[in-house]
């Protein structure tokens, strides 16, 4: 079964080669057309990125795949740039996943508010005015301008009632009202785009941003005059920022049999596999799989089949991270984690098996994750030569951040690919939580007042 899988998960040059082209040619039909290819490739009314000028006092909403976050941002000029942000988060209830739409909003607005209670009434706003909010919202939006968008559909296992096809900062601006708070969102922002602007702020060569959690996501600064599908409308700078929602990117990728039965019995069978492949969400519950087959099968821990074993989901993707982590020589914290998370019993044979199994599993997951960035990047160069400058691709998500194999991969596949001179000016950074206040400044950019406050 191992052997099998090593050779169904294999990421050769040639496989990773065919993936970034994939992804390049991918991306221009979906900027042909809308439905052009699985890319979506969605506009977001982001025509210009923070300066550093950015001033006055914005909140930032932060709804990921997991957490759930508000942070009160305080913007000082070029002077004093990000003088203060203060913040608060909680991850979000199990049951708001699959509740309705307005107990969802009603949980993001009642964070707000109390969060914004401490303030505690100490400063006040010119008259007229109402505080603004960066919101980010990391699902698949349509925008009709940069402060409204309609929610395409959940991803990430979110299955809630009544949201999608609506505007979701319509949604939220109601929740808002039930709260009695007059706040406004003067900028709707996927996370990746809230990411790029937040270290764009610190660095003019971000071009790429990358989300690699509970889901994956990739936006990029596109050339206005390779977007057919804006029909010759312009921005003043030229440029716009796409995103890509490359989650529901297919082509060509490197699958199983476990990955085939876990699409099939998911809640969006037939949808997101690059996202099923390689994001943390899932990489664990595939090597969930391939353990009870192999305990099924191949009895690899014993005659009998532990039980919870069987339950979807039980071993996650950072248990797989923390037993690669482990280098003793008994492997006690593989056997441990085995035991605590799937109720597996395991010797020293066994738990060598089951690293091989999560390597196997990282490591296609970050390869293929280094080949999509690369196929951005090609696709970037076809346009407005990047190779051979510094370009900043700034990265974010519990999994690159906590899954150090991952990460090598991932940084390994670009290599091979692009060869190490061109390599050498691609700078894979991390920029942790960037993405609020990166939707806080774009708050501020978009604001409609002049500011200082
Ligand atoms: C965060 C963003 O920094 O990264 C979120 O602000 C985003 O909106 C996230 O979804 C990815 O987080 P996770 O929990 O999926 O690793
Ligand atoms: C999912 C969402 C996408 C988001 C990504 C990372 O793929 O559809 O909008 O950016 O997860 O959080």
């Amino acid at each position: 079964i191992l052997t099998k899988l090593q050779k169904d998960c294999a990421t050769p040059l040639p496989v990773l080669r065919h993936v970034a082209d994939a992804m390049a040619a991918d991306m221009r039909d979906g900027l042909a057309v809308d439905g052009g290819s699985d890319l979506k490739m969605i506009l977001s009314y982001v025509d210009s990125l923070p300066t550093g000028n950015e001033t006055g006092l914005f909140y930032a909403l932060d709804l990921g795949g997991t957490n759930f976050r508000v942070l009160r941002v305080q913007l000082g000029g070029k002077a004093e740039r990000v003088v203060a942000t203060e913040f608060e988060q909680v991850s979000i209830p199990q049951d708001l996943m699959f509740g309705t739409s307005e107990e969802l909003f009603d949980f993001i607005a009642s964070g707000l508010a109390k969060f914004a209670q401490k303030e505690g009434g100490n400063f006040h706003l010119p008259s007229g005015r109402t505080r603004e909010i960066g919101f980010t919202f990391s699902f698949p939006v349509k925008q009709t301008s940069i402060a409204s968008g309609i929610l395409m559909k959940w991803t990430k296992g979110f299955a809630v009632s009544g949201t999608a096809g609506k505007d979701v900062v319509a949604c939220l601006n109601e929740a808002l009202e039930r709260q009695r708070l007059d706040m406004q969102v003067s900028a709707l922002v996927n996370d990746t785009v809230g990411t790029l602007a937040g270290a764009r702020y610190w660095d003019d060569d971000v071009m790429v941003a990358v989300i690699l959690g509970t889901g994956t996501n990739a936006c990029y600064v596109e050339c206005v005059d390779a977007i057919p599908k804006l029909q010759g409308q312009k921005s003043t700078s030229g440029r716009t920022i796409v995103n890509t929602e490359w989650g529901a990117f297919s082509n060509g990728l490197p699958l199983t049999e476990f990955d085939r039965e876990m699409d099939a019995e998911s809640i969006n069978s037939g949808e997101q596999i690059f996202e099923k492949t390689i994001s943390g969400m899932y990489l664990g519950e595939i090597v969930r799989r391939v353990l009870f087959k192999m305990a099924e099968a191949g009895a690899l821990f014993g005659e009998s089949v532990p039980e919870k074993l069987s339950i979807p989901f039980v071993l996650r993707t950072p248990d797989m991270s923390a037993m690669q982590q482990d280098n003793s020589r008994d492997l006690e914290a593989v056997g441990s984690i085995l035991y605590d998370a799937a109720g597996v019993n395991s010797d020293l044979s066994a738990r060598k098996i089951v690293i091989e199994v999560c390597d196997t599993i990282a490591k296609r997951g970050g390869r293929l994750a280094g080949a999509g960035i690369v196929g951005i990047l090609q696709k970037m160069d076809s346009e407005s030569s990047i190779f051979g400058k510094r370009t900043v691709v700034a990265m974010d998500g519990g999994l690159y951040e906590h899954y150090p194999q991952y990460r090598r991969y991932l940084q390994d596949a670009v290599t091979e690919l692009l060869g190490s001179e061109i390599s050498k000016n691609i700078v894979i950074e991390h920029s942790k939580d960037g993405s609020g206040i990166g939707a806080a400044l774009l708050a501020a950019t978009n604001s409609k007042y002049d500011h200082d406050l």
